[in-house]
């Protein structure tokens, strides 16, 4: 099942059940105020998207895939860490969050080592084993299909890829709830149960401070065919 080329109307990108769920500009940004959001998560999640490129090692030939990647932040900077030889690709259902990604983005997209695409994190837009790192940030819990998207997260990654799932989470005493974070942890288990049905090995699971929270990292490595 080989996928290529950019998806006009990707799945998922007007999922009205995944829209109610989460009721939120965070999950979907839209319009004047989806806006708002997205400059708010360019300065909201850098902690955690640091977490992230931390967790994911990234190094110099790195190809590597962002979902749910909002405002393009931390893409840029995944970008500067594979160099010229690496290539990194965002994908959002949100078309503006894609538009402002590609305009944070555009010295990149013209050199050809970025790309930025309105596509679901369940039919994934790209070849199979495209990517060798892919991960994301504070988006798992909005996905409507959380196992068909690890799938694809598995065939897009080569062998023995490494994939990072971070969620927004509260530590032990704190009582916070700001964005879901009390739920940061049920997220992870879920992504961690379905990362494993799909084909990964779980490499850690573990934790970094974010101010008053945690980011709550989870490490996964594709395993090669036949060992699965
Ligand atoms: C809270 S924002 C986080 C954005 C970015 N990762 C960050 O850390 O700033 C969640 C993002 O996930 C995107 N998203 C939601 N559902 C998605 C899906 N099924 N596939 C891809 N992206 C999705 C949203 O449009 C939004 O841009």
């Amino acid at each position: 099942l080989t996928k290529s080329g950019a998806a006009d109307s990707p799945s998922g990108a007007d999922d009205a059940g995944a829209m109610d769920q989460t009721g939120s500009q965070f999950g979907h940004p839209r319009g004047l105020v989806g806006r708002l959001a997205l400059a708010a998560m360019a300065v909201k999640n850098g902690r955690y998207n640091q977490a992230a490129r931390d967790a994911l090692a990234l190094a110099p030939g790195d190809r590597v895939l962002e979902v749910g990647c909002g405002p393009g932040v931390s893409l840029r900077k995944a970008a500067r860490l594979v160099g010229r030889t690496g290539s990194v690709a965002g994908v959002d259902v949100s078309r503006d969050a894609v538009r402002v990604a590609r305009h944070k983005n555009h010295w990149m997209i013209r050199r050809g080592r970025a790309q930025v695409l309105q596509a679901g994190a369940d039919d994934l837009p790209f070849s199979d084993a495209q990517f060798t790192r892919a991960y994301a940030v504070n988006s798992f819990q909005f996905w409507p299909k959380p196992q068909e998207a690890m799938g694809e997260l598995a065939r897009v990654l080569v062998p023995g890829g490494r994939l990072v799932i971070v969620q927004r989470s509260a530590g032990p005493d704190t009582t916070s709830d700001f964005a879901g974070a009390q739920g940061g942890w049920e997220r992870i288990e879920r992504a961690v149960d379905a990362a494993k049905q799909a084909g990964f090995s779980v490499v850690d699971v573990t934790q970094e401070p974010a101010g008053k929270l945690v980011a709550a990292i989870a490490i996964f490595e594709k395993l090669p065919e036949g060992s699965r």
